[in-house]
């Protein structure tokens, strides 16, 4: 298995490309599912997760074509391709594939509302929580869904006639529950009202994705979404919106070296709450005309409280690289994470690294030390992985990040990146480990 090694200390200096979101890049995928016309997204990025739901897409009958480079386009550009739904021949989600990834689950959405059934495997992905799926049966019972579950899958059958609207009202905010919602409403007859639905800038890209393909949807990006079905949906060509993650993840590995670097082709308006808060240590961060320039003197990071919220508040998935910056800080932050019960695992790992990290429940409180000291450490998820990277920024010595699977579904051409910035990171090769 792949392994990457980092030695800490160099400062980042340049321009660091930013690609299209993971997180959009999977619904609207999946919106796919929603016509029997092409769909064709631009701007998607290169990573596992993408790969694999091609695969899960395909086993439903999609066909899926990449568009070759066109002229000024490298491979830091992000891809095209064309999907097609126009012959769906197996209505079923298989374990075997939806266990790699949770969000293959959302199929379950487009499939009842175009062919009237479903059956989908209960998901797995990212051990980050028990991650339920009550939320996305009871909204699409609210739709005239009838809905049973055995032996490991989702059955479901939509009434004669298709789906109906209905008001779906969350106990609490899913970003994937509202995805699969609004997807199923666009064909349902009549008018659909989710309430305490996601604000992500990913729903409402979804949501103008699935607009150009002929929905009649208002209010995404609040908390109330009014969805009116519509017979049918049609091609369209949507460009997938900048990886806000992404963004936040290299802002924060600037902030924790020292240097000047511009994140290009994203915006601020995606993260304006994870960027106020690195403001706050002390770093400078500033608008340009095509993305974010960060800049920090590598000096005194000062300590900042942070509590995960849903969109527009502080985002889970940024929680653990900022954890791995505030383990440089001059004082003692508190990281608190209410969103998913089971978020902390990177702590054993940055401990091995130098962190002091307390533990109690939802709460993490971190004391700054003045250096970390590189070590073989383990990946565990996605988001947790690259706060390794990071933290490997700094530390003296060599850290070896291992199961870097867990960086590959979400972080496209990761070394690359940094290493035109000045870092000392590669990966190596499973073979060469020998
Ligand atoms: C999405 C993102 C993930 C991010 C998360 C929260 C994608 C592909 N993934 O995940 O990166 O960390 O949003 O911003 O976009 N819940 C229930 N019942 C349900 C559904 C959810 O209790 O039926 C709970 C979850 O356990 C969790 C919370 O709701 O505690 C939020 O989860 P949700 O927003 O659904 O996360 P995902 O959509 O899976």
């Amino acid at each position: 298995m792949d392994k990457i090694k980092i030695v800490g200390g160099n400062r980042l200096n340049g321009t660091i490309p930013i690609s299209g979101a993971k997180n959009a890049a999977l619904p609207l995928m999946i919106a796919s599912l929603l016509s029997a016309e092409t769909l064709t997204l631009e701007n998607v990025p290169r990573l596992r997760d993408v790969a694999l739901l091609q695969r899960i897409l395909s086993n439903h009958g999609v066909n899926y074509t990449l568009v070759g480079k066109r002229p000024g386009e490298d491979h830091l550009t992000g891809q095209t391709i064309h999907f097609n739904a126009g012959e769906i021949t197996d209505l079923v989600a298989p374990y075997e594939l939806v266990s790699q990834m949770r969000a293959s689950f959302w199929v379950i959405g487009p499939l009842l509302a175009r062919f009237g059934e479903a059956k989908v495997s209960l998901p797995g992905g990212c051990a980050i929580g028990t991650r339920p799926v009550d939320f996305f049966i009871s909204g699409l019972r609210q739709l005239g869904a009838r809905i049973e579950i055995e032996a490991g899958y989702v059955l479901a059958k939509a009434p004669e006639g298709g789906l109906v609207g209905g008001r779906v009202t969350f106990p609490k905010v899913s970003v994937g529950a509202t995805h699969t919602i609004m997807m199923a409403a666009t064909l349902a007859r009549g008018e659909t009202i989710i309430e305490n639905a996601a604000r992500e800038p990913e729903v409402t890209d979804l949501a103008n994705c699935l607009k150009a393909m002929g929905a009649r949807i208002e209010g995404a990006g609040t908390d109330t979404i009014r969805v009116t079905g519509v017979e049918r949906l049609h091609a369209a060509t949507h460009r997938v919106l900048p990886d806000r993650i992404e963004t936040g993840t290299y802002a924060m590995a600037v902030a924790m070296t020292g240097g000047d670097v511009t994140l290009e082709g994203t915006s601020a308006t995606l993260l304006q709450a994870a960027l106020d808060v690195l403001r706050q240590t002390g770093v400078d961060v500033s608008e340009t005309a095509t993305g974010i320039r960060i800049r920090s003197s590598g000096g005194d990071l000062k300590a900042v409280d942070v509590t995960t919220e849903p969109f527009p508040g502080f985002p889970t998935d940024l929680q653990a690289q900022f954890m791995a910056l505030m383990t440089r800080s001059t004082g003692v932050s508190h990281i608190r994470e209410t969103i998913f019960e089971n978020r902390f695992m990177h702590v054993a790992e940055l401990a091995r690294l130098g962190a002091r990290i307390a533990l109690d429940g939802d709460l993490a409180t971190v004391e700054g030390v003045a250096q970390l000291t590189g070590a073989p450490v383990m990946a565990t998820d996605l988001r947790a992985s690259v706060s390794l990277v990071i933290a490997g920024l700094v530390a003296s010595g060599e850290t070896h990040v291992s199961r870097v699977y867990h960086l590959d579904r979400g972080f496209e051409r990761l070394e690359e990146k940094l290493s035109r910035c000045g870092a000392d990171i590669e990966r190596i090769s499973g073979e060469g480990m020998r």
